[in-house]
């Protein structure tokens, strides 16, 4: 842990850098003259490199989220959009998108009558792009884009959801949503179905597909087990 705490206080800050680390890191390397001192170097070099790219570019203001609960940045196609809108029809008020990108989701939200549409994201530059793009068609005042950790935020005033991130991070959000979500929440999720639950409608095929599930019914089929804090996930 030391080393990556390390490795991150490098990539972050390659400006401000005490002179104290950087020997401190030299003065490891030197203590190891063995034979593989170049293939050390290089891989240490590689992985630096790999690292700084996903940290500085990749995943800009994700430093305090776990490693594996970190999901990279894809966006939707207009098919999954328009499966996603689908199973929200014929609702309105708030709704949430977790993730919200380049604000593709919200942006569509609120054209569809949706309002508050917030979108809570990390990435600064993507928040940048959304806001460019509300302000582009005229959403700037409707919609709203949030620098936050979705993992942070409290839900509970939120009954649209909408989410679009990995397999792997589907599984802790499932008890975060369970535990916080008025009983009324729609979730629509959006090309990876939540691993546990039983969907009510589903729309769309293969890439494009879209899940929608209401907590009442999941409720009812998942007894309330351990209640997840929200902040259990960022120590
Ligand atoms: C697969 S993309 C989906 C983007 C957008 N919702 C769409 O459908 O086009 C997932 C997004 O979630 C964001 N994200 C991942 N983890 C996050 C977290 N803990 N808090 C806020 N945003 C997060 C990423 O930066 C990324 O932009
Ligand atoms: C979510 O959609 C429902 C159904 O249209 C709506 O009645 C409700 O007000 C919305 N939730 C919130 C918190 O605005
Ligand atoms: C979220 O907010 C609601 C209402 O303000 C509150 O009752 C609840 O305890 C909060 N949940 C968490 C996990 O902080």
């Amino acid at each position: 842990m030391r080393r990556y705490d390390t490795i991150a206080a490098f990539v972050s800050r390659p400006s401000g850098m005490e002179d104290e680390t950087q020997e401190e890191i030299l003065s490891q390397f030197k203590e190891k003259r063995f034979g593989g001192w170049g293939l050390l170097q290089l891989t240490a070099g590689t992985g630096l490199a790999v690292y700084a790219v996903w940290a500085g570019i990749l995943m800009p203001g994700f430093r305090r989220v776990p490693l594996k609960l970190q999901v990279p940045y894809i966006p939707a196609s207009k098919r999954q959009v328009c499966s996603v809108m689908t199973l929200l029809k014929g609702r309105s008020g708030s709704l949430a998108d977790l993730g919200s990108g380049d604000g593709r989701i919200v942006l569509e939200a609120s054209r569809q009558g949706f309002s508050p549409a917030v979108g809570y994201e990390l990435n600064p530059w993507l928040l940048r792009l959304s806001r460019f793009h509300a302000w582009r068609t005229g959403h700037y005042g409707k919609v709203s884009y949030q620098r936050e950790d979705l993992w942070k935020v409290n839900l509970s005033g939120y009954e649209n959801i909408t989410v679009f991130l990995a397999p792997s991070v589907l599984e802790p959000l499932q008890k975060k949503l369970l535990a916080e979500l008025p009983e009324d929440a729609v979730i629509v999720a959006g090309r990876f179905p939540f691993p546990d639950w039983t969907p009510c409608r589903i729309e769309g095929d293969g890439m494009d597909r879209a899940w929608a599930y209401h907590i009442k019914a999941l409720r009812k089929h998942h007894l309330p087990s351990k209640v997840i804090r929200s902040t259990e996930h960022t120590s």
